[in-house]
């Protein structure tokens, strides 16, 4: 799908936005802001942390969302956490597990962010079109998802964001 950059120089692009926020909150939030910059289907962009047995959300680009808390057992988001998978909508009408954050959304991917086999959030991203998401962002996102698991760790230990 079109966007800025290449897939690879995306990544490069994100992970040089991570490096040079520092540790914690500023290097998730560099992250969300960087890859909303660079990929125009992604409407938004967020993170949610785990804390106990609920995803709160962390940093974000986009609408507001309604769902600022969300129970492990709701949700795709609550769904790619307990599975430990990332998991694409191509139709999130079609989806009875999903929670809607704005009426414009047509398909979402959520990507957990692991540090071993311990989930410590994930990212979440909805798109306005329909089937927005492939193989390629998959791979992008899992990349991403790995370089930010120090960071969440880091967030942990400190102050909420
Ligand atoms: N759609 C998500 C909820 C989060 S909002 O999209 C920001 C879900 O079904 O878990």
């Amino acid at each position: 799908m079109a966007h800025v950059l290449g897939y690879d120089a995306t990544l490069e692009l994100v992970s040089a936005a991570i490096d040079e926020a520092g540790d914690g909150g500023p290097a998730i939030a560099a992250a969300v802001h960087a890859l909303k910059q660079q990929m125009p289907a992604y409407t938004w962009v967020g993170v949610y942390l785990l804390d106990g047995n609920e995803l709160v959300l962390g940093p974000f680009v986009g609408k507001p969302s309604p769902h600022a808390r969300i129970p492990l057992g709701r949700g795709i988001c609550g769904a790619a956490a307990t599975e430990k998978t990332t998991i694409i909508v191509d139709d999130v009408n079609a989806d009875s597990r999903y929670l809607a954050c704005s009426i414009e959304t047509r398909s979402e991917i959520v990507v957990p962010i692991m540090l071993g086999t311990e989930v410590l959030g994930e990212i979440d991203i909805d798109s306005d079109r329909l089937a927005a998401f492939g193989q390629d962002d998959k791979t992008l996102l899992e990349s991403i998802a790995q370089r930010l698991a120090p960071h969440l760790k880091a967030a942990d230990r400190t102050e909420p964001m």
